[in-house]
């Protein structure tokens, strides 16, 4: 498996996955926007020349706004999103990140488990923030000033 930056050419793949995944996925163009700032951090997770997964933040001044994490089923439960989100923390803060933050479906409890497996820690609850289903967000922080 290889890690690398998300490129254009990798986005209808990434789309599929974003589709598999959830019910509100984010857009094509949502995507290409942001893997084109030099501030944010757009990586995925290939294996022959099939894309796994993919994780993306934004660098807001120092701080790293985590909006996708995303691993397709077929390739869930082998440590693919471990992987990712070592080099993901990695690769913000040769950015200069030294916080990051990220919001979390409350029952996602597979996604909660890998962030608290990189210490991160929640900060609060933001009542019925998603939408189909509506629920609550788990917002959770990782500090490393
Ligand atoms: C969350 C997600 C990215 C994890 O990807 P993955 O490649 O399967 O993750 P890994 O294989 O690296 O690790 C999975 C971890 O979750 C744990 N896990 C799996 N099911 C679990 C459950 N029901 N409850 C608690 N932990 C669970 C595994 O034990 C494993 O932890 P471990 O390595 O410490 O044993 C993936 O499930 C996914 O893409 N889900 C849909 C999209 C999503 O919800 N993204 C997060 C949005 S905030």
């Amino acid at each position: 498996m290889q890690i690398r930056a998300m490129m254009e050419a990798d986005l209808p793949k990434v789309c599929a996955i974003e589709a598999e995944n959830f019910s509100m996925p984010w857009s094509y163009d949502s995507f290409l926007d942001s893997l084109k700032d030099e501030k944010n951090v757009y990586i995925v997770a290939e294996e022959q020349g099939e894309i796994l997964g993919y994780c993306g933040m934004w660098g807001v001044v120092g701080e790293g706004q985590i909006n996708n994490v995303s691993v397709s089923k077929k390739h869930q439960n082998k440590g693919v999103a471990t992987a990712l989100f070592q080099r993901f923390l990695e690769e913000g803060r040769k950015k200069g990140i030294k916080s990051f933050t990220l919001e979390v479906r409350e029952s996602n409890a597979p996604a909660i488990a890998i962030y608290e497996k990189f210490h991160f820690q929640v900060a609060g609850i933001r009542k019925n923030f998603y939408e189909r289903p509506v629920e609550n967000a788990v917002i959770m922080w990782l500090n490393e000033e």
